[in-house]
């Protein structure tokens, strides 16, 4: 394909759903034109940035590289209205010195110490999610049976949701990441996007009443309580944190689990190596996050003129962080386009790198260990029963369908 082609696949919520164009394009920018300027249709110009050391020295700068005004790719309307009507502010949104103190916030509670203690828990759903599988009968859509459910039932439950509100919620999910997806995306007839982020608002405004007056031991408690700078924390701040918290936190485990399945069906040495040594399962996951990339692309906006390979990016102008391309980068991965349960070293930007790092990392590798470590030891023999299928997005996805055949012990 030409290079104006290859480049203009990050525009495209289809370009993501056809792995194979995806990763030869991606592929074809790293070695001609690693820092390249798409114009699109519909979109605000921008610079794809698609190799590993690039994506690392600029999200090590947040006081040069900013997140506001466009911290991820969207339609160029979208570009309009962030700064005025969007009805939220999370961290994704943020820059120095906020962003650091209203991290702050939660900091202490994603921390691995504090994930630990969930162990248990994981543990537990995960061999519930096990069950239902085998429940089933030898046979699933691996995706909405269990990938999606998993995560969900796990993160909503530690923002001390009640379980009855839990599919409006996957709802209101998919709805935000699947906006580019014609099956998944909402019809309402305008901006979808606002309309669903306008649904969560209201949500979960009524949450943060319930939490001030009777705070429980629950994430959403601890947010809505916290003082920022010897202030309460703001509304439009703590929704922020539960939105993000509410989506990020289960939609990329499913698409990173759901992703590694079809991997492993896909490589079935790779599977069998895995069955034969479970001790590889922490690495294996590693390898699933790396292989799906399941965050297609942040944003960073320039302070200043930056060169970037020989190239300027001029003050005012946007980057976008392709990580399934700096994941599969060649100068970084000895046999980047293998799936490799033992591979190691592994540095992998599946969740981002800087000051913006993941706050979720360490709850998303506990709960895909957690699975894997429960259902490789019991699966006996699994094929793909049909096409897997997968989302259209500009931002987050992985498949939405994986038919599987199985003999689950
Ligand atoms: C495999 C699963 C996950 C992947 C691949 C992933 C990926 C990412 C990426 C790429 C970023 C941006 C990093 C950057 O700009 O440098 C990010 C940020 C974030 N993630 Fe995750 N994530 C995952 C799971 C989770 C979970 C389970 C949670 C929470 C429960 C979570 C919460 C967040 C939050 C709050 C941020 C914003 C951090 C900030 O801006 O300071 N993520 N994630």
């Amino acid at each position: 394909m030409n290079l104006d082609e290859a480049a203009r696949v990050f525009t495209q919520p289809a370009a993501y759903a056809d792995e194979a164009r995806f990763h030869a394009a991606c592929a074809q920018l790293r070695r001609e034109a690693p820092v390249v300027r798409v114009e699109a249709k519909g979109f605000n110009p921008f610079w794809a940035v698609t190799k590993h050391e690039d994506v690392m020295e600029i999200s090590r700068q947040p006081e040069r590289w900013l997140n506001a005004p466009r911290p991820a790719l969207g339609p160029e309307v979208r570009d309009e209205k962030r700064g005025t009507d969007m009805p939220i502010r999370t961290l994704v949104q943020m820059d120095p010195p906020d962003h650091l103190q209203y991290r702050h916030v939660s900091a202490a509670w994603f921390k691995p110490r504090s994930i630990a203690r969930l162990e248990d828990r994981a543990n537990e759903l995960a061999k519930r999610y096990v069950d239902h599988m085998a429940a089933l009968g030898g046979e699933c859509d691996f995706v909405t049976d269990v990938a999606i459910q998993y995560p969900l039932y796990m993160i909503l439950s530690l923002l001390g949701l009640p379980e009855e509100d839990f599919p409006r919620m996957l709802k209101l999910t998919q709805e935000m990441f699947g906006s580019s997806d014609p099956e998944l995306k909402r019809d309402s007839g305008g901006d979808e996007l606002m309309a669903t982020l306008l649904d969560f608002f209201e949500y979960f405004q009524g949450l943060i009443e319930d939490r001030r007056a009777q705070p429980r031991d629950d994430l959403s408690s601890m947010i809505a309580n916290a003082h920022v700078d010897g202030e309460e924390i703001g509304t439009l701040e703590v929704i922020g944190y539960y939105v993000i918290i509410a989506t990020a936190g289960h939609d990329t485990t499913s698409s990173a689990i759901a992703g590694g399945m079809h991997a492993l069906l896909e490589h079935p040495d790779q599977l069998q190596r895995l069955r034969e040594d479970r001790a590889l399962v922490p690495s294996a996951v590693e390898e699933m996050i790396r292989w799906v990339s399941p965050v297609k692309q942040f944003m960073r906006t320039a302070t200043e003129d930056y060169e970037l390979r020989g190239v300027t990016i001029p003050a005012g102008e946007s980057v976008l962080l392709s990580y399934p391309s700096a994941n599969r980068d060649e100068d970084v991965f000895e046999r980047s386009q293998e799936f490799d349960v033992g591979r190691d070293p592994n540095r992998h930007v599946g969740f981002g790198f800087g000051a913006h790092y993941c706050l979720g990392t360490h709850l998303a590798r506990l709960e895909a260990r957690a699975l894997y470590n429960e259902l490789i030891p019991r699966l006996r023999a699994a094929e793909l029963a049909g096409s897997p299928a997968y989302m259209q997005t500009l931002f987050v996805g992985g498949p939405k369908h994986l038919p599987i055949r199985y003999e689950l012990t």
